[in-house]
């Protein structure tokens, strides 16, 4: 079960909730995340002098369209406890938007993540002691921290690079995160595929494994193996293909592998190279 709390402003902490920091009156703004019903983890939402958070409700007025989907999204569980109850959703990417909103707009809200905006319009430099506007990812890393490292695997998408964005896959503002939710317009292959066309065939022979998704042999962030695999050899096929010891000899598929599975991987030793599916031959060959 997940759960996420924002512990109102002034509220003791709770040390059964495993909130990892101390607040000092009135000061920081703390959201409890949990992963799991074990492991908890708690983030410090952004201080930004001046800046007070006002909760999702009050973007409403002016932001009609995002505010009013948002409850389908998975980051709208960042709600609050309490009589003074914010719903911290909207600010918990965004940072508190109080100057924002008071200025109808024309301050920016801290994180906004428009190119090339460091600082509020509006005024002649930076708002005093106003963070710059933060890389989308930078954002994500203050409660995702475990994804940063993936993507420090040696095979990642390029998003350390700035090359593409979380977003690109993960929606921020409607529905599951996840492209590919139940609620998303796209699937999570659809999404794949927008970016790899050279993968969606179509084919004559096609390999049924690419069906059940890609994230069946690619991680989506980043693996220690080439071409972000989730198996490095032979093993990634052969947890749907069988080997059948036969009379001494390995089968797969039927056919003898024995001296096969010593040259290569499955797709490395010129034997099933089409892993994705093929125009021309049903072992998937070329
Ligand atoms: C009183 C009206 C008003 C309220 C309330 C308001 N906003 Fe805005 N917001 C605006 C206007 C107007 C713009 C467009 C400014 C522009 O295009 O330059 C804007 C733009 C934004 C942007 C994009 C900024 C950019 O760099 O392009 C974000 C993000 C944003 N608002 C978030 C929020 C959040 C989160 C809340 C609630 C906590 C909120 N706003 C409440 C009026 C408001
Ligand atoms: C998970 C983090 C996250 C949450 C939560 C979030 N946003 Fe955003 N928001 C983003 C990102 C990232 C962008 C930049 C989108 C882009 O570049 O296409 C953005 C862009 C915006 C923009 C400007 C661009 C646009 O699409 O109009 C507005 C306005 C905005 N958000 C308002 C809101 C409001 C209101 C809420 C709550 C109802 C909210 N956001 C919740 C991450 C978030
Ligand atoms: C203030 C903390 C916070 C920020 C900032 C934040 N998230 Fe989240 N995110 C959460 C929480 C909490 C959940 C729900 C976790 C759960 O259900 O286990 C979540 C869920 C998700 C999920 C779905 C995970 C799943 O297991 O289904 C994705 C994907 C995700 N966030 C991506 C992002 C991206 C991309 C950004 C930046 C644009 C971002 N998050 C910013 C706290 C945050
Ligand atoms: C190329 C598309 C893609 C990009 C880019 C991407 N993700 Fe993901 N992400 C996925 C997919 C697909 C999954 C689900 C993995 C699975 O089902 O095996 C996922 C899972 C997640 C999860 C939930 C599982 C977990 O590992 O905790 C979070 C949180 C998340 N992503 C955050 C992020 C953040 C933050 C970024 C940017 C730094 C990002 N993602 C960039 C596709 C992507
Ligand atoms: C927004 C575009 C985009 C989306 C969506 C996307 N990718 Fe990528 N993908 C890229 C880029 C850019 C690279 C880096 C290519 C390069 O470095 O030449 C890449 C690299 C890869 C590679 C490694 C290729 C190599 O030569 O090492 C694999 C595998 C891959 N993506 C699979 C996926 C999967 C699976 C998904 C869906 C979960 C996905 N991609 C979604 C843009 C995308
Ligand atoms: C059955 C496992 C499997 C599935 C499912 C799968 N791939 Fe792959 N993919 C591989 C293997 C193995 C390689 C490495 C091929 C090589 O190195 O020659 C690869 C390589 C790639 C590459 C690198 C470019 C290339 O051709 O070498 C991209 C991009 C890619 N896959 C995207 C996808 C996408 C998108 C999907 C989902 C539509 C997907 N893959 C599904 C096994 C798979
Ligand atoms: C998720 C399960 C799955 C994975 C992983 C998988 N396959 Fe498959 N593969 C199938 C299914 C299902 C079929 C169609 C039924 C059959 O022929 O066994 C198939 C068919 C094939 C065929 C065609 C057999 C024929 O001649 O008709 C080849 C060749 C093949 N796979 C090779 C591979 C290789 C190489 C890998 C690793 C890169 C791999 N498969 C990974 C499920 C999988």
């Amino acid at each position: 079960m997940n759960f996420s709390k924002l512990i109102p402003l002034g509220r003791p902490l709770q040390s059964r909730y495993g909130w990892l920091g101390i607040a000092s009156a009135g000061a920081l703004v703390l959201v409890a995340l949990s992963c799991s019903s074990i492991s908890r983890q708690a983030v410090m939402l952004p201080e930004v002098p001046g800046a007070k958070y006002i909760g999702a409700a009050e973007c409403e007025q002016c932001h009609e369209e995002i505010t009013k989907s948002f409850p389908t999204a998975d980051h709208a569980r960042l709600v609050a406890m309490g009589l003074n109850a914010l719903g911290a959703g909207c600010e918990s990417c965004h940072g508190p938007c109080s100057l924002h909103s008071d200025s109808g707009g024309a301050i920016k809200p801290p994180y906004s993540f428009a190119a090339g905006r460091p600082s509020p319009i509006g005024m002649d430099g930076p708002m005093p002691g106003a963070a710059p506007a933060r890389a989308k990812e930078t954002v994500c890393y203050t409660c995702h921290l475990d994804v940063r490292g993936q993507f420090e695997l040696p095979s990642h998408h390029p998003v350390p690079e700035g090359r593409m964005t979380c977003i690109q896959c993960h929606p921020p503002h409607r529905g599951l995160a996840h492209a590919g939710g139940s609620t998303q317009l796209l699937s999570q292959e659809e999404n794949c595929l927008q970016c790899h066309p050279a993968q969606r065939g179509p084919y004559v022979f096609e390999h049924e494994a690419v069906r059940e998704g890609c994230t069946t042999c690619h991680t989506a962030h980043g693996s220690i193996n080439a071409r972000l695999l989730t198996v490095r050899d032979s093993n990634l096929c052969l947890k749907c293909h069988f080997q059948q010891p036969k009379g001494g000899a390995i089968l797969i598929g039927g056919s003898d592998h024995t001296t096969r599975l010593q040259q290569g991987s499955c797709w490395t030793a010129g034997c099933h190279e089409a892993v994705h599916g093929s125009r021309v031959n049903s072992s998937l060959r070329f």
